[in-house]
């Protein structure tokens, strides 16, 4: 039940009507009988240091950030924790008595799940399509677990950008490459995993991939940080070469798993969480 003390947690984006996120965090809250509630807000791009300034005056526990504020809240925030700065985007923050912390679950979120997975990522040969917000949090989460990475973008600018800040902050200096089929095929070849974290093959453009079943082999284990739809078409060209796959939807409910836990400071109830994800993403319909 909703009272005069039940703690706030709200997320900010535009657009945040379809998000998962209100449903996976309610039904987590209800399972362990938090005295939490969280609810969507739409807040567009220019009135975010108004919407920043609300969660001090009306005293939330917590944000998700997401799609356009991950990276323009930074400079709005008080202290930014390790996974926020050395990425330099937040996607979630917590109150602490009026001064506010960003953190970012997104690459850990992805690294756990493949973990869980694979084992080790040391030494593992990853090539991560993107490097864009999702891809810079993921690349950084890798080279801090010792994988070796080739970073893969369309534009190639943004890919060596990327490259030269994993050398700055961690010493780690990836290969880069664009994205054009034969650059893609000779990457995958000696590849164990791939991970796309660009924005292809989500809805509405669900019948586009940047990789083919016959760039892919047996070994190659193939995540999609896409989620819209569940089992993109990147999956379905994975399993037809016979390679591992997980779905984006694994990660959505990892990284919430981890800001749960920020704001709660409990363990999350992870299954509880999947549940409410997959029960949801089974009506969509694409
Ligand atoms: N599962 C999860 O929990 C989770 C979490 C975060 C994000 N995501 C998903 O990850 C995807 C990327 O999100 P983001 O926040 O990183 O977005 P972003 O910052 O806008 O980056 C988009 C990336 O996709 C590339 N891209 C877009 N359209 C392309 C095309 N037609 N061909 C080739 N490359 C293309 C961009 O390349 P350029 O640099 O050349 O533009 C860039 O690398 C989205 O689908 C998002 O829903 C999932």
């Amino acid at each position: 039940m909703i009272t005069g003390s039940t703690g706030v947690i709200a997320l900010i984006g535009d657009p945040v009507e379809k998000s998962l996120s209100p449903a996976i965090h309610n039904s987590a809250f209800n399972s362990l009988r938090l005295n939490y509630v969280y609810v969507a807000f739409r807040v567009p791009r220019e009135a975010l240091p108004k919407a920043v300034e609300a969660v001090k005056t009306l005293g939330l526990v917590g944000l998700n950030v997401t799609i356009p504020h991950k990276v323009s809240i930074v400079d709005l925030l008080d202290t930014l924790e390790k996974s926020a700065s050395t990425v330099g985007a937040v996607n979630t923050v917590k109150n602490e008595g009026g001064k506010l912390i960003g953190y970012n679950t997104d690459g850990r979120g992805a690294v756990e799940v493949l973990e869980e997975r694979v084992g080790s990522l040391a030494g593992k040969n990853v090539l991560l399509l993107g490097a864009g917000g999702a891809a810079r949090a993921i690349a950084f989460a890798l080279a801090e677990r010792g994988a070796c990475l080739t970073i893969a973008n369309r534009t190639v600018g943004r890919a060596k950008e990327l490259s030269v800040g994993l050398e700055r902050k961690l010493g780690v200096k990836p290969k880069v490459t664009g994205i054009k089929p034969w650059m893609l095929a000779g990457v995958l070849k000696g590849a164990d995993i791939l991970i796309n974290a660009t924005a292809v093959g989500m809805y509405p453009r669900t019948k586009e991939t940047l990789v083919t079943s016959k760039m892919m082999h047996p070994n190659l284990t193939v995540f999609d940080i896409v989620y819209q739809p569940p089992y993109t078409r990147l999956l379905r060209e994975a399993r037809e070469a016979g390679a591992k796959t997980i779905t984006g939807l694994e990660m959505l409910v990892r990284q919430a798993a981890l800001s749960f836990e920020i704001w709660t400071g409990k363990q999350a109830p992870l299954e509880v969480m999947r549940q409410t994800a997959w029960r949801l993403a089974r009506r969509w319909r694409f």
